[in-house]
């Protein structure tokens, strides 16, 4: 594990191969760890960095008011403690999907490609943002257990549940390493993203869209209108995966990104 630091700034990183760099920033309420699989596999063929956001895993809470474009300076961060100033691919999953189209918005100079997995383009309704205020009174009132305890029965497709319970208890073990500070950032930053649905049209670097079919928090039709708006893009749905793909479906994950690696490469 290593720490890119930056005057406020404690990110804890995962870091493991070497070539192409790829960023992987998880969704919420995980840590990097959920990326575990990825670390592993795709290190065979690219350089992969895993940061635990502010609050999550090993990396403490930053100072100053949490946003995604924070976090999105976050993770550049992690390049720039290590020197990388070739265009690298950024990828995230839902929450880490908004934090890459947020650095696709900020610096697309620095992006050789964006992986867009279980994530949608827009900003949070009112009704959304009134739901956040809502968990993050819960998260100061009773913990960060709320959270878990709610996301837990939506994260995986119905199906994973029963047909793969190694990784539903690997999920438990990540959501019990949440912290309420932690927790509390990222609903902030979260309710107020901007909304990313204009930069779509923008984006000129490649993109590939990864969604699972049963997803239960974002529906895939979400993914089906970021194709549609973005110029270069592959889209996959895939078919028994929820929210988590990565975790569900790891070797068709692995091997949908692994072939979008080679033909950056
Ligand atoms: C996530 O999986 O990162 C979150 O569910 C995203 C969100 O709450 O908008």
């Amino acid at each position: 594990m290593a720490i890119a630091k930056k005057e406020t700034l404690n990110l804890h990183f995962e870091e493991r191969g070497s070539g192409l760099p790829i960023l992987l920033i998880h969704g919420f309420p995980l840590s990097g760890r959920m990326w575990t699989a990825q670390l592993e596999k795709l290190s065979k063929s690219a350089r992969v960095l895993v940061p635990d956001m502010p609050g999550f895993g090993d990396s403490p809470i930053r100072e100053g008011a949490p946003s995604v474009d924070q976090y999105a300076e976050d993770c550049l961060a992690v390049l720039d403690a290590l020197d990388i100033m070739e265009p690298a691919v950024i990828g995230g999953l839902s929450m880490g999907g908004y934090i890459a189209l947020a650095a696709a918005r900020l610096v697309p100079m620095r992006i050789r490609g964006l992986i867009l997995v279980s994530t949608r383009a827009g900003a949070d309704s009112t009704e959304g943002k009134a739901g956040r205020d809502k968990t993050i009174a819960q998260v100061k009132e009773r913990g960060a257990s709320v959270v878990a305890e709610s996301m837990y029965p939506k994260l995986l497709s119905p199906e994973s549940y029963q047909s793969k319970p190694a990784i539903a208890a690997e999920l438990q073990e990540i959501m019990k390493e949440v912290t309420p500070d932690g927790v509390v950032g990222a609903l902030t930053a979260m309710r107020d993203r901007q909304d990313s649905t204009n930069l779509l049209p923008n984006l000129h670097m490649p993109v590939l869209i990864i969604h699972g079919k049963d997803d239960q928090v974002i529906p895939h039709a979400e993914a089906e209108a970021m194709s549609k708006a973005i110029p270069h893009n592959d889209l996959h749905l895939l078919d028994k995966a929820g929210h988590l793909p990565n975790l569900e479906q790891p070797e068709e994950f692995d091997r949908i990104v692994g072939k979008f690696l080679t033909k950056l490469g």
